[in-house]
């Protein structure tokens, strides 16, 4: 469209139809910029169209209201809660509700673009993982035999056309740097200090962006997949080798319900059975959880075609990493730091994709596919004067370095409290001798440590918060921001629930007040999460 022409004014919905003045309003301009488009000729919807309209975006009835949006309630709880709600609103339900940004969107509009058929990946919800992706598959299905209209659901990071690196979709090439240990030998931790080179890119962010890269499957694990099945790593699939693809093109991690489905059309008898139920999510023989693709293939004996194999699994999905650095400090490059994901099932130690690829077996020089994820409300103030608290034990304490360093680079005045904590003081104390520099320079002006396995009982971030709860108090009442980083399912709500404790110990208040005035902070941006 000529961005200097204005759409036409149009009055396309009709008093009658049953809109606040807002939807009205929202919905003729939604027509009107259609219009512009394609100059068609108008004739006014009537109501009944109209509310058709509505249908997948809004003005369905549902109050707009998510009593679900807890990334710590299991799924048939979030469901439950849905029930009776719109199509479109039961999607959102089905999210892992961590609003991370994997999807390319957040939570809400990730389900809005599935309901509008703007999207038709139902497997982008990394944390959820396959529960989610059965839970849309099923909802999918009522999509179809609904009619819907094609909503102007965009992704989060959405950025103009032709912009490599600004989505997942439309990656830009960087150069990986260096590595470097953050915890001391004797940790029981893996954490790296990462540094990419984004110069020839082009790519910039703002702190409290995260960073999404496309990692690559560990190559004995490829061999071991190429092995069990018998095939030759040459075999051509689409112009490529097998071992090409199943290096950089498809997930070797949870073996999918299209893969127990394969593996059920090639056998007979009782591992048939076995195959079909796991396609359909039961668990025969309590193992389902430590299937990978691998463990899967063996489990069954199948040597499937190659082409068949490679088409029932799911696709490579990048991961985000928040980064912890300051364009305005260090243009042209990133850091990241990230904690390498390594377990054992059944004497096969299992790896991390992402987190292994950067900690093990990425060189200097090499490159690799990178976007920025925008954040979704997570970032520093925009005035520099606003003091900030940050809380971010383990691999949390990523956007808050990048924080400190902008803050610094930016000459910003305002006042920096970092709560962090992790395993041992000895040995996980990440970017130690940076912090206590920024402490002795007065850019941090308080640092709070927590180390949870230094005693006889665990210490947590939040104990410390709560043992210098007036003073965090305090900072509030003076207007500071308050951020959280690290994992989602735990420490993020034992961390709120500290909050509320503070405000109604410090803020004279009841529970119900307290927990209203962090709802509030939430609400206006004060109280902000990055939480995986
Ligand atoms: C917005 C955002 C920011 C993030 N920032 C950071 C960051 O700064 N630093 C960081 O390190 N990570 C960060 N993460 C997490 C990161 O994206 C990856 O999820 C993480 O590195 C693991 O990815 P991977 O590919 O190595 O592991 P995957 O191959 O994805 O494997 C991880 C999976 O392995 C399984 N698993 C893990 N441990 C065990 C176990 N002990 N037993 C059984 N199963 C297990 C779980 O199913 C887990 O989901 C962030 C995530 C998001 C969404
Ligand atoms: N699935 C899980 O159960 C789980 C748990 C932790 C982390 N993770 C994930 O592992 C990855 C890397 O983690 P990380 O290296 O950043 O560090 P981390 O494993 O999260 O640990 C950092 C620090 O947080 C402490 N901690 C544990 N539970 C806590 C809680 N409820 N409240 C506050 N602090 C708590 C840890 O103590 P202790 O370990 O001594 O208890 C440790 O001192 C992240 O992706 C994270 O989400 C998953």
């Amino acid at each position: 469209m000529n961005q200097l022409t204005p759409p036409p004014k149009l009055d396309l919905i009709p008093e009658s139809a049953p809109f606040s003045a807002e939807q009205r309003a929202w919905l003729n301009g939604f027509f009107a910029g259609i219009v512009s488009l394609d100059g068609a000729s108008v004739t006014p919807l009537s109501a009944d169209q109209g509310a058709a309209v509505m249908q997948g975006v809004a003005g369905d009835g549902d109050d707009g209201e998510a009593p679900w949006h807890d990334q710590t309630m299991p799924i048939a709880e979030r469901m439950a809660l849905a029930e009776g709600r719109p199509l479109r609103r039961r999607m959102m339900a089905a999210m892992a509700q961590q609003d991370c940004g994997q999807c390319g969107y957040n939570c809400h509009d990730y389900s809005e673009a599935i309901a509008s058929k703007a999207e038709a990946r139902l497997n982008l919800c990394v944390p959820g993982g396959k529960d989610t992706a059965r839970m849309l598959k099923t909802l999918s299905e009522e999509l179809d035999k609904a009619p819907t209209t094609k909503a102007p659901v965009a992704p989060a990071s959405a950025a103009p056309a032709g912009a490599p690196g600004r989505s997942r979709d439309n990656p830009a090439e960087a150069t990986f740097l260096s590595r470097r240990r953050l915890n001391k030998e004797g940790s029981e931790k893996d954490t790296w200090h990462l540094e990419l080179d984004l110069s020839e890119a082009e790519l910039d962010y703002v702190v409290g962006d995260s960073f999404g890269v496309f990692p690559l499957n560990e190559p004995r694990l490829v061999e071991s997949v190429m092995a069990a099945i018998g095939a030759a790593p040459d075999f051509a699939i689409g112009g490529r080798t097998l071992r090409q693809v199943l290096t950089d093109q498809v997930s070797l991690a949870p073996a999918p319900d299209s893969l127990f489905q394969l593996i059920s059309y090639i056998t007979g008898g009782e591992r048939r059975q076995k195959a079909k139920a796991l396609a359909s999510g039961e668990d025969p023989d309590a193992d389902a959880a430590t299937l990978d693709v691998l463990a899967a293939v063996q489990k069954f004996g199948v040597k499937p075609d190659p082409e068949a194999f490679v088409e029932a699994l799911e696709p490579l999905q990048p991961r985000l990493y928040s980064i912890s650095s300051s364009c305005n400090a260090t243009p042209g490059k990133v850091s990241l730091s990230v904690d390498a994901v390594r377990y054992m099932i059944k004497d096969r130690k299992r790896l991390g994709v992402a987190s292994t690829f950067f900690a093990d077996r990425i060189k200097p020089g090499d490159k690799l596919k990178v976007y920025v994820q925008k954040a979704h409300g997570f970032g520093l103030p925009q005035d520099g004067n606003t003091p900030i608290i940050m809380i971010g034990p383990g691999t949390g304490i990523a956007p808050f370095r990048a924080f400190l360093h902008d803050r610094q680079a930016t000459k910003a005045p305002g006042r920096n409290w970092l709560f962090f904590g992790h395993q041992r003081s000895d040995y996980d104390f990440f970017y130690a001798d940076e912090l206590n520099a920024m402490k002795a320079s007065g850019l941090l002006t308080r640092l709070s440590l927590a180390w949870s396995r230094d005693g006889a009982q665990k210490f947590y971030v939040q104990d410390r918060m709560r043992e210098v709860g007036r003073d965090l108090w305090a900072w509030l009442a003076d207007g500071a921001h308050i951020y959280v980083c690290g994992d989602a399912k735990r420490m993020a709500k034992d961390v709120e629930r500290a909050l509320v404790d503070i405000a109604a110990q410090f803020g004279a208040r009841s529970t119900d007040e307290a927990i209203s005035f962090v709802a509030d902070l939430k609400k206006k941006g004060r109280y902000q999460q990055d939480v995986y």
